[in-house]
């Protein structure tokens, strides 16, 4: 089953957002099979941040993802790398996500967006064996997986 790697950035754990956000996407029909609140060091930001090292707003995204805890997350399910994403807003610009989404009900800055998600089957891959090991994804079935079949 697909599986995709969300964080809740500092500024979401900061504002109160971790239980709105993990029962959104237990409400759509996703399982959430890790999760950790951890504070990320410098070097696990800049390795999976790395396709943005060099531009501008690297060193500074840098220093916000590791200035207080985020929540990491591993969900699986039909589609949910992607439907992630359009739950998130689509956009990285919380000013162009829709309303309804959790970027556009939440977000007003770009550089505070609140939620970080796998953009591609490789990163999402990549991103979740950066965050955790193999012994900590679970295993398991809920009623939901019969009615969603
Ligand atoms: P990116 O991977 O392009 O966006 P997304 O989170 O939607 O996959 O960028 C990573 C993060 O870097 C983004 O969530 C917020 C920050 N960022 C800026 O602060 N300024 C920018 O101009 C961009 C493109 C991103
Ligand atoms: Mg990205």
């Amino acid at each position: 089953m697909e599986k995709t790697f969300l964080m809740i950035k500092p500024d979401g754990v900061q504002r109160n957002l971790i239980g709105m956000i993990v029962s959104r996407f237990e409400q759509k029909g996703y399982k959430l099979i890790a999760s950790k609140l951890m504070t990320i060091t410098e070097h696990l930001a800049k390795t999976h941040y790395a396709e943005h090292d060099g531009k501008p707003f690297f060193n500074d995204l840098v220093s916000f993802i590791t200035s207080g805890p985020v929540f990491a997350m591993v969900w699986e399910g039909e589609n949910v790398i992607d439907m992630s994403r359009k739950m998130m807003g689509g956009k990285t610009n919380p000013q162009e996500a829709e309303i309804g989404t959790i970027r556009g009900d939440y977000g007003v800055v770009m550089h505070r967006n609140i939620i970080h998600g796998s953009d591609s089957s490789e990163s999402a891959d990549r991103e979740i064996n950066l965050f955790f090991d193999h012994a900590e994804l679970q295993q398991y079935n809920k009623n939901i997986d019969n009615w969603l079949s």
